[in-house]
């Protein structure tokens, strides 16, 4: 079984190059998302403790991978010196259920949910957007702003967050992008005149992180705060406002932002599953005055494309340890050999 550690992965973007990983792995989002039907999924059980949630993602294409990730999220552990987010993951061979594949999924998450959004921005946005607007700026605000960059010519890049260190580390990170960065005094500020927004907070509570009346005409939303029960960051009526789609309506009715709609005004307002829209059954955009809203949770599908390029570019470089996880014997049903 492989195992993909921090460091492995960190030398495998590395050698791959870390825009090409990204551009690749929306390649493999658009195939996946594309062949929808095919997979076994069902909405993630999460389990609510003090401080935080613990989440478990499986998903299976019913050919070749079965895939599942854990991942948590603790909105207070950075006052501990502690990740948000955190996650490890499993890719499985379903013709015989054997794992192949053990690997760190912090990072991988943080670039499968930039390229996911990147993926809507593409999909959603006017194409003329040059103006991102970044509300949070934790572990997933770089990435965030890479993988947007790949879809669309952003020159400007405000960004606010109610931690003013959070907002040093991010301007010192992308100091040398060729973008105009403007330090914002408040979320206000950011969205006003902005052509996309990305809002990544974490807290556990219904949070109007940006103000429905600051939302103008056009603009395209990627809402990733919003992610488990009573944790939002949109007003109800934005919702009411906005062309909205989601990854996945069954997980999304319970963790996104339209968990705020009763059931018959989910069904009213939402406009499609994300699937829809590569598959080009609905339009992400219809009029450039339309405000558009992706409202992302993050499903096991997308950790599937993640785990599947991470496992395929293992292999091309020969990056990780292999381990023996699973017994060999030269007779399947003398286990207790191994013991005796
Ligand atoms: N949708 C997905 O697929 C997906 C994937 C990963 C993470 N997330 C979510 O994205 C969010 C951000 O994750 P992270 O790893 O960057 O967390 P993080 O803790 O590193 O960063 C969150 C930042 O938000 C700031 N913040 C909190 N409330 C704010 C407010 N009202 N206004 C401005 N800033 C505020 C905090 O100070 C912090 O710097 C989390 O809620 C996480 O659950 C979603």
């Amino acid at each position: 079984m492989k195992i993909i550690t921090v460091e492995s992965l960190t030398r495998l973007i590395a050698r791959h190059g870390y825009d090409k990983f990204l551009l690749d792995l929306m390649h493999g989002l658009k195939k996946d998302f594309g062949r929808w039907e095919v997979f076994t999924q069902m909405p993630r059980p999460a389990m609510h403790v003090p401080g935080g949630v613990l989440e478990l993602m499986p998903v299976c294409d019913n050919e070749k991978y079965y895939s599942f990730k854990y991942v948590n999220c603790h909105p207070k552990n950075t006052l501990s010196g502690n990740l948000t987010v955190v996650a490890t993951g499993q890719l499985v061979d379903v013709a015989t259920g054997y794992p192949l594949m053990f690997c760190e999924m912090t990072i991988l998450t943080a670039l499968r949910t930039a390229a996911m959004s990147a993926l809507a921005t593409d999909m959603m946005s006017r194409k003329e957007s040059k103006t991102l607007a970044i509300i949070g700026t934790g572990a997933q605000a770089e990435f965030q702003l890479s993988a947007i960059s790949l879809v669309r010519k952003i020159k400007e890049v405000r960004f606010f967050d109610l931690d003013g260190k959070a907002m040093d580390k991010f301007e010192e990170n992308v100091k040398n992008k060729s973008l105009n960065l403007r330090r914002c005094a408040s979320a206000e500020e950011a969205v006003n005149g902005a052509d996309i927004i990305t809002v990544c907070t974490a807290k556990k509570a219904r949070v109007a992180v940006v103000k429905d009346k600051w939302i103008q005409k056009g603009v395209h939303i990627n809402a990733l705060g919003g992610d488990t029960i009573g944790k939002t960051e949109l007003e109800r009526s934005t919702l009411f406002r906005s062309r909205i789609a989601v990854e996945y309506f069954a997980q999304a009715y319970i963790e996104g932002e339209i968990q705020r709609f009763s059931k018959k005004e989910a069904l009213q307002n939402v406009t499609c599953e994300f699937f829809e829209i590569i598959n080009g059954l609905k339009k992400g955009r219809e009029s450039k005055d339309e405000i558009t809203l992706f409202d992302s949770v993050g499903i096991a599908l997308e950790d599937y494309s993640a785990l599947r390029l991470t496992y395929e570019l293992s292999r091309k470089y020969n990056i990780g340890e292999n381990f023996k996880m699973v017994p060999e014997l030269s007779d399947p049903k003398d286990l207790i050999s191994l013991l005796l």
